[in-house]
């Protein structure tokens, strides 16, 4: 079976497409390349032995995205990925996330929905919570007014998919993110953040390696144990299998509604100075870093309530803190020493 994944040289996308790949699909990538590097092709054959077919087309053209479900029929299901998800930028170019984020998607499902049957996985964000009031989180939680254009664009995205699930035959799954983390653990794939990382694993890993002096680690006023901000850091590849599982609940039409939602997250929080602590301890180093203020639009805290995924999607994480942090960390030291 032939599947989409659209953003598919990015770093969810391309540990999904190696979980694809292992699973026998036959994958095609698209990506305009913009936040990723055509040479991750060469890693994702390195671990399955085969290239994906790829395509450079940027979703934004409305005319690219008609020639290529003209070019490929027999697409069985799409993930989609291909998104901006910088918050700070979507703050000072508001229009671009709007453009990239939400045309992309209409494109897509335009295409889609002439199909007498589409399955459709759509990237989503714990940010569509904001700060809930009760941990850990559920898919009932409330959703609240965004942040972020960045997060305001994942808030319409489901709404669109929910909208025209009403009308058309696309069967979609909303995957709601915690915070991915990690590397394929034979580091031939990882994260690639242009510049200066935004997100707090990149950020301590190029700072172990020496490329940046110290972490900020971001307020510890906190109304948490220690007085930094908790997260659900979930590892990439388990993230990724969580895809497969749900593609194959479409195609094999086990899906209770047109339109399901599920957190990806492990269950478990962990506090800014714990994942520094956990760091240190799996590569073995100190690691240089100075309390600063908040950082503006961040949330106290923010964890999964995992039993819709466990026992509804069938799925697990099964990775430690630490094993991710090791993965990063082994992919950070790959690509420096290239
Ligand atoms: C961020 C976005 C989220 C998005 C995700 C995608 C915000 C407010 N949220 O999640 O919407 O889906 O990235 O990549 O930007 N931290 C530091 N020092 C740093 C970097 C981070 O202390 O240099 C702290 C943060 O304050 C936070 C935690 O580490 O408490 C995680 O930060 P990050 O990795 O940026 O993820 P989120 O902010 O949770």
């Amino acid at each position: 079976m032939k599947i989409l994944v659209t953003g598919g040289l990015g770093f969810i996308g391309s540990h999904t497409v190696v979980e694809l790949q292992n699973e026998g699909f036959e994958v095609i990538a698209i990506d305009n390349l913009s936040n990723s590097s055509i040479d991750v092709l060469d890693g994702i054959e390195r671990i399955t032995g085969k290239k994906p077919l790829f395509e450079n087309i940027d979703l934004r053209d409305k005319l690219a995205v008609q020639n290529f479900f003209s070019k490929y029929l027999d697409i069985s299901g799409v993930i989609h990925f291909a998104a901006s998800k910088a918050v700070g930028e979507s703050v000072e170019n508001p229009l671009l996330y709007y453009e990239n984020n939400i045309n992309s998607l209409v494109y897509l499902l335009q295409e889609l929905q002439k199909k007498p049957e589409a399955h459709f996985i759509f990237s989503s964000s714990c940010t569509v919570y904001g700060q809930a009031e009760k941990m850990p989180i559920t898919e009932n939680a409330p959703i609240q007014s965004a942040m972020s254009p960045y997060g305001n664009t994942k808030q319409i995205g489901e709404e669109i998919i929910t909208d025209v699930a009403k009308v058309t035959n696309i069967n979609s799954i909303l995957l709601r993110y915690f915070n991915p983390i990690g590397a394929h653990p034979s580091a031939e794939i990882g994260e690639l953040p242009l510049g200066v990382p935004q997100n707090l694993v990149p950020f301590i890993t190029q700072t172990a390696f020496g490329l940046r002096e110290k972490l900020s680690v971001f307020g510890n006023d906190y109304p948490t144990p220690d007085g930094t901000a908790i997260r659900d850091y979930i590892h990439v590849v388990d993230l990724a299998k969580a895809h497969v599982i749900a593609l194959q609940r479409l195609l094999n039409k086990q899906n209770l509604e047109k339109v399901e939602t599920f957190n990806l997250g492990t269950g478990t929080g962990s506090s800014v100075l714990e994942v520094i602590t956990a760091f240190e301890k799996v590569a073995n180093q100190k690691l240089n870093y100075q309390i600063v203020g908040r950082r503006e639009g961040d949330v106290i805290e923010a964890y999964a309530n995992t039993d819709k995924a466990n026992t509804v999607l069938g799925w697990k994480a099964q990775s430690t803190l630490e094993e991710a942090l090791a993965s990063a960390w082994k992919w950070e030291m790959k690509i420096r020493n290239k």
